[in-house]
């Protein structure tokens, strides 16, 4: 009973957000304590919808608003006049009416969830499953940073003067095609920035659609086109002109670390908030509940085959968990059920990577180092090497490759440890610090770890992946992030686009 209880308790709680040295100076908002909101993967409605979902992303046409069509130099140039033309007059807008904007492109993406999911689907290689709450996560975000505008306005902090940073580039990566574009956009538009996104080229129709949402809400609001634009450039020459820009006071990027070392190498002075990679452990004590450990290290590992910044590479077994035979049988046995297939069928439960594997993704599913063995070894099921049933190797050594590095794909490592500190240990080496998770059902070492833990986003007996808007803000500690660090979803992401000056600005 007691047990019982405690698990309970815990199960709830528990996505915190950590680093307090990364609080933003002001205003400092604390997070209403109202319901949560709708985005949650395992909600019946959710479910319900995607069944709808599935019957028609088969068949479904979507329209891309404005088509696809890359961007030259000069239509970067060009993008970025108009952009820079109207910072002035829309920065002078009131919050209020910036909200505005964003309640009806929540309606509008709403509108436009078919759509978005079966472009996610299609492009992105998403199940229905996982599109479908992506939608969600995306309206969510566009309610919640309309909230966050009254905190902009004139007399919210007594003394202080909000002044949005300018013309922004959104770079969002193309494994949250809808919601990461759609959270970056809005809440820089909301802080009063003209915004330039660059989609990534592998999901640009997800972009095109989600923003099509977004400009119909700005049409019928009078709001002109040149404050929101998609200009699609390819990498290289183009891409780096538009991030390069000198009219251009912001980059923010979601995307690999490499991406973000590039853009530096572009520009050292260039002002770039970043999200980043992440190296993610999952830590199982002796104390947890196993059928709940394994079923959320399943789902931290393989959701979207994956490839999610927040997802577990890596699961490390303390003391007789990683003895454990029954453990061992009962994850081989939730990863081979897995059903692995295209993302059109409703049966698949583990979908294709986006582009076929190569690097350091392909020699994770294809090579053992030493010390390692597989439990469950991956096979590759298509010509093209996107299509892979999940792999899990036993024996990860610590210091190796796949201990420090990000492989962002469906294979998970496992790793043996005595003791909890050494388990800790082994999750903060690695120089990222995004998400981790420990399964416990002993308080004090549930304390224990909470105190040492170095990552963003700690996950108490609850999978680690799938942060919820307000609840859960998302965002890196270490190589995970640069910048000024307010996370996604949390309560002062917005405040901290822009400066904030003492007294009256200087004309
Ligand atoms: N926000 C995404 C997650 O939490 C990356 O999984």
């Amino acid at each position: 009973g007691q047990r019982a209880a405690f698990l309970a308790s815990v199960r709830d709680s528990v996505g915190l957000s950590l680093d307090p040295r990364r609080q933003p100076r002001r205003p400092a908002v604390a997070a209403p304590a109202d319901a949560p909101f709708e985005n949650a993967a395992d909600t019946d409605p959710a479910v319900a919808r995607s069944r709808r979902w599935a019957a028609e992303v088969l068949v479904r046409d979507v329209r891309v608003p404005d088509g696809i069509r890359i961007a030259s130099v000069d239509d970067v140039d060009a993008a970025v006049a108009r952009a820079h033309a109207v910072r002035e007059r829309w920065a002078a807008t009131s919050p209020h009416d910036r909200a505005e904007v964003l309640r009806l492109a929540a309606r509008h993406l709403e509108e436009a969830r078919g759509d978005l999911v079966a472009t996610m689907v299609q492009e992105a290689g998403k199940t229905v499953g996982e599109a479908d709450p992506e939608v969600s996560e995306a309206v969510d975000f566009a309610r919640y940073y309309a909230e966050q505008a009254a905190q902009l306005a004139e007399g919210a902090v007594p003394g202080a003067r909000f002044r949005p940073e300018g013309l922004t580039v959104v770079t969002p990566p193309w494994n949250f095609p809808v919601a990461i574009p759609v959270g970056s956009v809005l809440s820089s538009l909301v802080a009063g920035s003209p915004v330039l996104v660059k989609p990534a080229p592998q999901t640009p129709r997800c972009v095109q659609v989600a923003m099509g949402a977004v400009h119909r809400a700005m049409d019928e609001l009078g709001v002109p086109r040149d404050v929101l634009q998609v200009v699609l450039s390819p990498e290289g020459e183009i891409g780096r002109r538009l991030v390069t820009h000198p009219d251009v006071a912001r980059v923010v990027l979601t995307g690999s670390i490499e991406t973000a070392e590039l853009f530096s190498s572009w520009r050292a002075d260039l002002d770039v908030l970043a999200e980043t990679s992440g190296k993610n452990a999952l830590v199982v004590t002796p104390s947890a509940d196993v059928d709940l450990a394994v079923a959320d290290v399943v789902r931290s590992a393989f959701g979207h085959a994956g490839q999610k910044c927040s997802a577990a590479s890596l699961l490390i077994l303390v003391g007789s968990a990683g003895r454990s035979d029954r453990l061992r049988r009962q994850l081989a046995d939730a990863v081979t059920s897995l059903a692995v297939g295209p993302p059109t069928d409703l049966a698949t439960t583990m979908g294709p990577l986006t582009e076929p594997a190569s690097g350091k993704l392909l020699r994770a599913l294809t090579t053992l180092d030493p010390g390692e063995e597989w439990l469950v070894q991956p096979r590759r099921l298509d010509d093209e090497g996107r299509l892979w049933t999940p792999g899990v190797k036993y024996g990860v050594q610590p210091g190796s490759s796949f201990h420090l590095t990000e492989v962002f794909g469906p294979v998970l490592g496992v790793m043996r440890v005595e003791t909890l500190d050494e388990a800790i240990a082994l999750q903060n080496a690695p120089t990222f610090g995004l998400t981790g998770g420990l399964h416990s059902l002993d308080e004090e070492e549930i304390e224990t770890w909470l105190d040492r833990v170095e990552v963003g986003n700690a996950y108490v007996n609850r999978h680690i992946t799938g942060a919820i808007v307000r609840r859960q803000p998302f965002g890196g500690w270490k190589a995970s992030s640069v910048g000024p660090g307010a996370k996604a979803g949390g309560p002062n992401y917005v405040a901290a686009l822009g400066t904030w000056s003492d007294g009256p600005e200087v004309p």
